[in-house]
């Protein structure tokens, strides 16, 4: 059995908008996010400058991001944004780290960080139907099948 990845999960700083761009930049990961489209260097730059900015937590579209280290090297991100139903949760790996456990980790160690900073534990996620591995890391994680919502599966974590 592979070994359980050791991460360190830290808020996203500036310095690390190369790894993020990269990870937006590639088909392979951007293909179940949003509504499956490539992302362009104006829309990545506008959601990084989102994230850097932190509202106020309490705010409606406040969002904090996490960045998932091993052994120093960036390997993923967690979203997190304020909805008006919840605490929108998001979840990447970098493709050449697919099918280690990493993104499993990197959610175990977000959902307490989350719910902590947003004082809710009502977490809230959208999934692609077709995107296997993703519902498996929620759903592992207690997150419950609540609805499909214009194509997206809709998980809750009460
Ligand atoms: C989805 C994603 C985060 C998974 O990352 P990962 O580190 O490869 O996932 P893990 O190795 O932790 O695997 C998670 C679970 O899915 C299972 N899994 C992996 N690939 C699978 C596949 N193709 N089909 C079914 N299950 C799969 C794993 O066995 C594991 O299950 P387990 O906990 O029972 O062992 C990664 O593929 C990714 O970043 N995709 C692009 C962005 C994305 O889709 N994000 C989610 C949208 S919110």
């Amino acid at each position: 059995m592979l070994r359980r990845p050791q991460l360190d999960l830290r808020p996203f700083h500036q310095a690390d908008t190369e790894f993020f761009t990269r990870m937006a930049s590639d088909e392979r990961v951007t293909r179940y996010v949003g509504d499956g489209q490539s992302w362009s260097h104006e829309f990545i730059n506008g959601r990084i400058r989102t994230a850097l900015e932190q509202d106020p937590i309490k705010t409606v579209g406040a969002s904090r991001w996490f960045l998932a280290t091993e052994e120093n090297a960036p390997v993923g991100i967690v979203v997190s944004t304020r909805k008006v139903d919840g605490i929108e949760i998001g979840y990447w790996v970098s493709p050449d780290r697919w099918g280690r456990g990493i993104a499993g980790v990197m959610v175990d160690k977000a959902l307490a960080t989350v719910s902590e900073i947003y004082g809710t534990r009502k977490l809230i996620a959208r999934v692609d139907p077709a995107n296997a591995a993703s519902a498996k890391v929620l759903t592992r994680r207690g997150f419950q099948l609540e609805a499909t919502c214009e194509g997206l599966d809709y998980y809750t974590l009460a």
